[in-house]
């Protein structure tokens, strides 16, 4: 299964969704990927590491982090997926992801999405809320995972010098 995201940065709601999608899967690729609406702040590089940094201590067996700079159903049809997994934190999310997994099986009949709903407590965070908390210097603990807190902070306060 594919959990793809532009993950700039990897939320406490990604990893939940990350924790409970490897359960549901032989094998589980989180793909660091463009979204051409968004500039992500963190490079391809930061935000795989950051991934993997807040998965350490879950010893996940089955999943993978990875970044592609291409077109999702060319990695789904590559690694053979047989799903593209999603969090679901609101009504306005459905619909995103509905518009996106048909228009994923427009390029790719064989494509499909599994849509979690996620965790009640998570359900409010967002990156552009963690960019601009952290930004004013403001905690974010809640909003990211532990493992990565320190480094996240430090981007972004560097960021606003
Ligand atoms: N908990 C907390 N936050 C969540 C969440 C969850 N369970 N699920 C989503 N979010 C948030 C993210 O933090 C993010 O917030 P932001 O908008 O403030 O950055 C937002 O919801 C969704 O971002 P993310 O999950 O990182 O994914 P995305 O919507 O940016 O990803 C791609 C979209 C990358 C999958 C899509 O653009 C894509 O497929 N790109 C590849 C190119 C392609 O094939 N394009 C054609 C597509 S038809």
């Amino acid at each position: 299964m594919l959990f793809p995201g532009t993950f700039d940065p990897f939320t406490r709601g990604h990893r939940d969704i990350a924790r409970r999608a490897s359960k549901l899967c032989d094998k589980l690729v989180i793909a660091v990927m463009e979204n051409a609406a968004k500039t992500p702040l963190f490079s391809p590089e930061e935000r795989v590491e950051l991934i993997k940094l807040s998965l350490k201590n879950d010893d996940l067996k089955n999943v993978e982090v990875m970044a592609w700079g291409g077109l999702l159903v060319d990695l789904y049809q590559q690694l053979g997926c047989c799903a593209s997994v999603r969090g679901i934190r609101s009504e306005s999310d459905f619909r995103y992801e509905s518009e996106h997994a048909l228009a994923n099986r427009l390029l790719f009949a064989g494509y499909d999405a599994v849509l979690l709903p996620c965790r009640d407590d998570l359900s409010l965070i967002s990156s552009s809320m963690v960019k601009e908390v952290g930004s004013y210097g403001g905690d974010i603990s809640k909003m990211v995972p532990a493992e990565i807190i320190d480094k996240v902070k430090e981007k972004l306060l560097k960021g606003r010098t």
